[in-house]
């Protein structure tokens, strides 16, 4: 008698497919749709104190650039290939009136307008034809701000409610963190990070059940946890009751594109958050994080998460202590430098994160039919944004 081959699928790893990531979902580069939902917006690309006479490497959603600050203290973002002849801006002397190419001395002010050739006749009878390609920039509280997108696009440049009416005993710090402790920089792309704030889970099991409380220990209480959808973003509540008769009932958020708004999880900080971070994405496979916290002077900013029984601070973690208490740094990255959306088998408790993709998705959906993508605003009335994040205590 023939012998059928039966085929047997026991979930062994040999013959296992290859996943691959959603291009919507990780791409950064200009003409992408990811890449070009992101250029519809303002991203952080630096510290305002990394603008200076001194001109600095950036690199920003793929692209690689130079930022200075000219003695007018204008900052300044553009292409480092000089227009001239191509060498690079990096070895340029900045001016009173911008930057001066060190190979023939073409001087480019803060938007790119040649205004000195040095070389030619009359210095330059037709410089006003050259153009140094540059992006507008904003310095915001600390942070330098570019805007990387078509012209007629150009939304204007929105501010947050947390940061107004600042007090004479109140100031405004920028921590480079990724995701409360460790590197600034992390090796992995920026929507895996993102979209991890709306996975308010996590938080029980990873910062708390294995790997021993990082944050207050309240957030060691298992929380009663709820999504809302909204036309900016998407808000997860987590509520936990307090011995003391009270519920922490705690908001986070997200907002378009890269904003997500974690109120201290060390509860240093109680009632309307006091911070709001976005993520830049450097390439598709590199993420900086920006906090901009608003604190008394005396204050410290934020408190920061501690690792293992010693209460170690996330650089001072061996590579074997790492393993033992794994927080943030250590998931997300370990998801791959992009992850592969399609090995993943997402479940209930994955809602939050189907939220945030899906509000990216109807965006890609919005720039492709030609429209402009929620939270952008044109005219000079554009309003002050209210965030909703919170560490708020209420009573049972
Ligand atoms: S290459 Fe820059 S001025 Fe010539
Ligand atoms: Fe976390």
């Amino acid at each position: 008698m023939k012998e059928v081959a039966v085929e047997v699928d026991d979930g062994r790893a040999y013959g296992r497919r290859s996943g691959h990531s959603d291009a919507d979902l990780y791409e950064v580069d200009a003409g992408t749709p990811a890449g070009e939902l992101l250029r519809r917006y303002w991203h952080p690309v630096a510290r305002s104190d990394e603008a200076t006479s001194v001109p600095r490497s950036i690199r920003a959603l793929g692209e690689n650039l130079v930022l200075f600050r000219d003695g007018q203290g204008r900052p300044g973002l553009m292409e480092p290939r000089c227009c001239h002849r191509g060498t690079t801006l990096l070895y340029g002397k900045v001016e009173n009136d911008g930057i001066r190419c060190c190979y023939h001395g073409w001087l480019f002010d803060a938007e790119g307008h040649c205004v000195d050739q040095p070389c030619e006749p009359d210095r330059g009878r037709n410089r006003d034809r050259y153009r140094q390609p540059w992006y507008p920039v904003v310095d915001y509280n600390g942070l330098v701000f570019a805007y990387m997108g078509p012209a007629e696009k150009q939304p204007v440049f929105p501010k947050y409610d947390i940061f107004e009416d600042l007090g004479d005993d109140e100031e405004i710090v920028i921590v480079d963190h990724f995701a409360f402790g460790g590197p600034s920089d992390a090796p992995c792309n920026w929507f895996q990070t993102h979209e991890n704030t709306m996975d308010p889970y996590h938080v029980f099991i990873l910062h708390n059940a294995i790997s021993g409380s990082q944050f207050n220990p309240n957030l060691s209480l298992w929380p009663e946890v709820s999504f809302e959808g909204h036309p900016w973003g998407v808000t997860s509540i987590q509520d936990r009751p307090l011995d003391d008769g009270t519920v922490l009932h705690r908001v986070t958020e997200i907002r378009m594109p890269t904003i997500r708004v974690v109120a201290t999880p060390t509860l240093s900080y109680l009632g309307k958050t006091n911070n709001m971070s976005w993520a830049l994405p450097i390439d598709e496979t590199h993420t900086r994080v920006y906090a901009m916290v608003r604190v008394p002077k005396d204050r410290d900013p934020q408190g920061l998460p501690t690792y293992g029984p010693e209460s170690k601070a996330w650089h001072d973690l061996t590579e074997v202590e790492h393993q033992l208490y794994p927080g943030d740094y250590e998931a997300q990255v370990g998801q791959n430098a992009v992850t592969l959306h399609s090995t993943e088998r997402l479940a209930s408790s994955d809602r939050g994160v189907s939220m945030v993709r899906r509000l990216w998705k109807e965006q890609l959906a919005v720039i492709a039919a030609g429209n402009d993508p929620v939270g952008v605003e044109f005219g000079d009335d554009a309003p002050v944004i209210a965030l909703v994040a919170g560490n708020y205590m209420l009573e049972r």
